[in-house]
C-alpha cells in the first residue's frame, strides 16, 4: 500500500503532483473562470469583505501565511494569519465584515475548530479548506473548499500542505475575479501557470537525487537553520517544523531580513544553513536582498544549502549546494520550494533509523485543546 515507498510520506511527496492537479480540477473552466461550487456563501457578502483571518495550526499556518501574500496582492484585502489556538484566547477584532478561513487537513483539530465557533459568534463568515470530507471544521463552517489531496496517513503533512496552498491560491483569484481588481491579467496568467504546476512539482521529484545524498550525509547534524524572504519566509518556517518533527534535529526558520537583528549571531563555522532563494525575474529588489544574505553567512563559515530557480546563477558563487526548481511567479513559487526540504527531513529522518510516519509524541489529528 505504500506503492513501493519507504514510508507513506515518501509516497506522499510523490504524490504532490496529483494532490495539486486534483484540487485544481473542476475548479478552473475552459474559459479560465474559476468554479467553486462548493463555496455557498452569498457573492455580495464576499464583495463587502473588508478583512480576512485565517485560522489554522502548524504546517496548515504556514499554508495560511503563503495565502496571506497571495491575497493581499491580487485582492487588495487584508490578510491576517493568526494560530488558532492564540486567536480563540484573546478578543480578536472580528466582526460580519470579516471572512474567517480555517484551514486544516483533517478537519478536526480541536484548536481550530474552537476558532470556528468563536469567528461564528462574532457573526463572521467562515470558510473551511479541509482536506477530510465529512469532518467537523467544515460541518460548523459556512462554506467549505475542499482540498483533494486524498488520505493523508504520515502524521508529518506534505501533499496536503500543497493542496492548501492551491486551494488558498484558488480562493484568492476567485476574489479577485469577483472584486474586480486591477490585476485581471495577472489574475490570468498566474491560472495558466497554475495549470503547469503539477509537472514542475514532477521535475522537482525527479531531480531530488541530490538532496537525498545531502540528507543522509548530514544525518548526525545537530542543527540547522533555515532562511527565507516574503513567501520564502513560511517555506522556511515550514521547512525547519519538518527536520524537528521527523529527525528530531533543533532547526528554526527565520525571515532572512531579521538575520541581522540577532540570528546572525548563531552562525558558527560548518553551520548548514538552507537559503530559499526567491526568483530573480521579480520586479522587486528580494532576489538581490536574499543573495546578500547568502554572502553574509557564509562569510561566517555557515554551510550554505540554497533552493533556488533555473538559471540563477547569481547563487552558485555563494553556495555549497543549490537544488534548483523550474521557474515560476514569485506568488506561486512555494509549490516548488518546499519539496527539497520535505524530501530532506524525510530522508534524513531515514538515515537515522527513525519512524519517518509516526515521529514520536506526534497524532495525526489533534482532537484535544
Ligand atoms: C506538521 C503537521 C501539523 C498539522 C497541524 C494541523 O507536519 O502535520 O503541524 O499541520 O497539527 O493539523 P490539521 O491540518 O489537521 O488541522
Amino acid at each position: 500500500e505504500k506503492g513501493g515507498f519507504r514510508s507513506f510520506m515518501e509516497k506522499e511527496i510523490h504524490d504532490q503532483p496529483h494532490a495539486v492537479a486534483d484540487t485544481l480540477l473542476g475548479r478552473l473552466d475552459l474559459s479560465g473562470k474559476l468554479v467553486l461550487d462548493e463555496m455557498r456563501i452569498d457573492e455580495s457578502v464576499l464583495r463587502s469583505v473588508d478583512k480576512i483571518v485565517v485560522v489554522a495550526c502548524g504546517t496548515a499556518a504556514y499554508a495560511g501565511h503563503v495565502a496571506k501574500y497571495a491575497i493581499e496582492h491580487w485582492c487588495r484585502i487584508p490578510v491576517e494569519v493568526e494560530l488558532a489556538h492564540e486567536f480563540r484566547y484573546r478578543d480578536p477584532v472580528v466582526d460580519e465584515r470579516t471572512l474567517v478561513v480555517a484551514v486544516s487537513q483533517s478537519g478536526e483539530t480541536m484548536d481550530t475548530l474552537m476558532a470556528v465557533r468563536h469567528a461564528r459568534e462574532q457573526r463572521a463568515t467562515t470558510l473551511a479548506i479541509v482536506n477530510t470530507h465529512g469532518s467537523t471544521i467544515p460541518r460548523e463552517a459556512d462554506a467549505v473548499l475542499y482540498t483533494h489531496a486524498g488520505p493523508e496517513i504520515a502524521v508529518a503533512s506534505t501533499k496536503a500542505f500543497l493542496s492548501q496552498i492551491t486551494a488558498a491560491y484558488l480562493l484568492g483569484l476567485y476574489l479577485a475575479q469577483l472584486r474586480g481588481n486591477k490585476f485581471a491579467d495577472e489574475v490570468a496568467s498566474t491560472l495558466t501557470e497554475l495549470r503547469e504546476m503539477p509537472d514542475k512539482i514532477q521535475q522537482v521529484l525527479d531531480r531530488s537525487e541530490r538532496v537525498r545524498e545531502i540528507a543522509r550525509w548530514m544525518a548526525d547534524t545537530p542543527s540547522v537553520l533555515f532562511l527565507g524572504r516574503h513567501v520564502g519566509f513560511p517555506v522556511a518556517m515550514e521547512g525547519a517544523l519538518k527536520l524537528k518533527e521527523l529527525a528530531y534535529i533543533h532547526a528554526e526558520g527565520f525571515a532572512a531580513g531579521e538575520l541581522k537583528h540577532g540570528p546572525i549571531a548563531l552562525i558558527e563555522p560548518g553551520q548548514p544553513v538552507f537559503v530559499v532563494v526567491p526568483s530573480p525575474r521579480g520586479r522587486n529588489t528580494l532576489h538581490s536582498k536574499v543573495v546578500s544574505n547568502i554572502q553574509e553567512i557564509r562569510a561566517r563559515g555557515a554551510r550554505t544549502l540554497v533552493v533556488a530557480e533555473d538559471g540563477d546563477d547569481a547563487v552558485i558563487p555563494y553556495a555549497d549546494e543549490v537544488f534548483f526548481v523550474p521557474q515560476t511567479s514569485t506568488l506561486l513559487a512555494p509549490l516548488l520550494t518546499v519539496v527539497p526540504l520535505q524530501i530532506f527531513a524525510s530522508e534524513l529522518a531515514n538515515a537515522k533509523g527513525l519512524d519517518v510516519d509516526q515521529p514520536r509524541n506526534l497524532a495525526k489529528s489533534v482532537t484535544v485543546e
